[in-house]
């Protein structure tokens, strides 16, 4: 596995690869890895010649500097993880000037309103911020696929109409929520939660997967409630519980055949603040 600390290495690197006409596949990081982004290695592995990673907490899509400040940051763990898994090629850690090389400011994006919607409300700018790094790792690694998360099923949406926005030939995937044994959803922030903290937050999945039971009884007014009654207790807050169309991301108070929905929550233990989500059927 090759190691690139700057744009220019690694530009070097990519436009050689794209000469032979190998095809590249590309998942994105902030580090911190866990299982969760090996499963994306593991898709692109499959359809792809060369499996590229990037991996860069980018400043613009933390609305809160303390969560910036807190994001884990573990470069030489993260190397050894991906060399260990055999799965990647080139792996890209690229310093904040090759990001932004005319200074730190986000674009501004419409997505035609889905990025207006739950993380969006709660955290303003994100998305912009999102936007704003992906568009520069595409043009920088040239993917033919790129690989996301479905726990961050807000920011796949997202993706996929940045590229249709700006006409990109990249094919996004999404590949499954992973999660840990206990049914908490891998996340790089899971790290900050002590033992203790992580068994709790197994409630969280458990509580998705009851929603998706109460909806073939309950109203959606009557399932809110007792996800707030769920919540309302200990050392959990809940931020915000909805249901939503797949689509539109928009929320529903009602559902009807032949469309999809998903739930999506938000929990904060103690500063940490865990997000997840299930399809419903
Ligand atoms: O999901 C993430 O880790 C980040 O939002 C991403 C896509 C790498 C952009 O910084």
């Amino acid at each position: 596995m090759q190691v690139f600390y700057d744009y220019n290495s690694f530009s070097n690197y990519i436009n050689t690869q794209k000469k032979q006409g190998k095809s590249i596949g590309f998942a994105p990081t902030m580090g911190a890895l866990h299982e969760g982004h090996i499963s994306l290695y593991q898709e692109a592995r499959k359809e792809n010649d060369i499996v590229v990673s990037s991996i860069f907490v980018n400043p613009t899509q933390f609305n809160n500097p303390e969560d910036l400040e807190k994001y884990p940051r573990t470069i030489e763990d993260d190397i050894k993880k991906l060399e260990n898994s055999n799965l990647v090629d080139a792996v890209y850690i690229p310093r904040v000037e090759d990001i932004y090389p005319n200074g730190m400011e986000r674009k501004s994006y419409n997505f035609g309103g889905i990025e207006n919607e739950m993380e969006g409300a709660a955290r303003p700018g994100h998305f912009d911020g999102v936007g704003t790094v992906v568009e520069e790792l595409f043009r920088q690694v040239q993917p033919d696929n790129a690989y996301f998360g479905e726990k961050d099923f807000q920011q796949l949406k997202i993706i996929e109409k940045l590229v249709e926005v700006l006409d990109l030939k990249i094919k996004i995937h999404g590949v499954k929520i992973h999660r840990e044994h206990n049914g908490l959803a891998m996340s790089s922030r899971n790290m900050r939660l002590s033992e203790t903290e992580k068994e709790t937050s197994s409630i969280i999945y458990k509580t998705l997967k009851q929603v998706n039971d109460w909806t073939k009884t309950l109203s959606i007014s009557d399932i809110k409630e007792k996800v707030e009654n769920i919540f309302c207790q200990g050392e959990m807050a809940l931020e915000y519980f909805m249901i939503a169309d797949e689509e539109t991301l928009k929320e529903v108070d009602s559902l009807s055949e032949n469309k999809n929905y998903r739930a999506f929550i938000v929990v904060n233990v103690g500063s940490v603040r865990l997000i997840d989500n299930l399809h419903l059927d």
